[in-house]
């Protein structure tokens, strides 16, 4: 098989069961805005991680910068006293929202241009860009090779990379045993998307591991509630999805990679 269909292929075995689905009370996808809001927030006023140095050595004075996926900028809005223009893609226009007003609060920043819709599928709405970033998306697109393939192609300098060393959802993987008995996938990896990108763009592709802190240790508060619907449990079993966070093993960060490559 190819790479490209190995990572389709470990990424539906994530899928939930019908019949626990049918007895989630709600949704178990999207995201939280706000934990996005504040991701960003701390990025744009704290250190560089090591995806916005990537993409920031590559970037020309005053040049274009595509966010795909961008959520509310956490990849991108550190550049935005650098670039010339912004380009922010994600299909949530919830997102680009909270993202247009945290630009719009840091001083110097560029106003940035939102295209709402799903990547690849707006890529002809794109010009070229300079550099591409695309930040904890690519565990969301079983078709990563049409999708990588169209950064490469928009991208003058570079395409920049970030995702988790192992599926984001791997850490309630655990609760998922303990609430159902399911054993979750411990496929794909970063590795297995590393595969893909080698295998659509034959790039050499630069590879950096990093951690990021954890933001809410032991997923409490409002992460009771995220990770309640996430199980697709009812409201009643939060006290004991409390517990059950509580017991996990404490977790000083998140492993991180950046990946990142020069269009040929
Ligand atoms: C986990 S968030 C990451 C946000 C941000 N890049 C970050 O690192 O903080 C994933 C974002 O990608 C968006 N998204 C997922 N698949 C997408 C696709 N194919 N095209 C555009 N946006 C997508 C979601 O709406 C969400 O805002």
């Amino acid at each position: 098989v190819t790479a490209a269909a190995f990572w389709a292929e470990a990424l539906r075995s994530w899928a939930i069961p019908d019949e626990i689905l049918a007895a989630a009370p709600e949704s178990p996808w999207g995201f939280p805005v706000s934990v996005f809001v504040d991701m960003a927030r701390e990025t744009v006023s704290g250190p560089w991680t090591p995806t916005v140095r990537r993409a920031a050595e590559a970037l020309p004075e005053r040049g274009t910068v595509l966010d795909v996926g961008s959520g509310a900028g956490t990849a991108s809005l550190p550049l935005a006293a650098h670039a010339g223009r912004i380009i922010a893609v994600d299909e949530d226009p919830g997102m680009l929202s909270a993202l247009t007003s945290l630009a719009a609060g840091q001083p110097g920043s560029v106003v940035p241009e939102t295209i709402a819709g799903r990547w690849p599928d707006v890529a002809d709405r794109v010009e070229r860009v300079d550099v591409a970033v695309c930040a904890n998306v690519a565990y969301n697109v079983p078709d990563l090779a049409p999708f990588a393939s169209a950064l490469t192609s928009v991208a003058r300098t570079r395409v920049v990379l970030e995702l988790t060393a192992v599926h984001p959802l791997a850490s309630l993987s655990p609760l998922w045993e303990r609430f159902w008995g399911l054993t979750r996938p411990d496929r794909p990896v970063v590795e297995d998307a590393l595969a893909v990108i080698r295998e659509t763009t034959g790039a050499t592709v630069g590879v950096e591991r990093w951690e990021r802190p954890q933001h809410r240790p032991g997923l409490l508060g409002e992460g009771v509630d995220w990770t309640r619907r996430r199980l697709c449990l009812p409201e009643r079993a939060e006290p004991e999805v409390a517990e059950a966070l509580r017991q996990l093993p404490e977790q000083a960060g998140r492993a991180m990679v950046t990946l990142w490559w020069e269009p040929t």
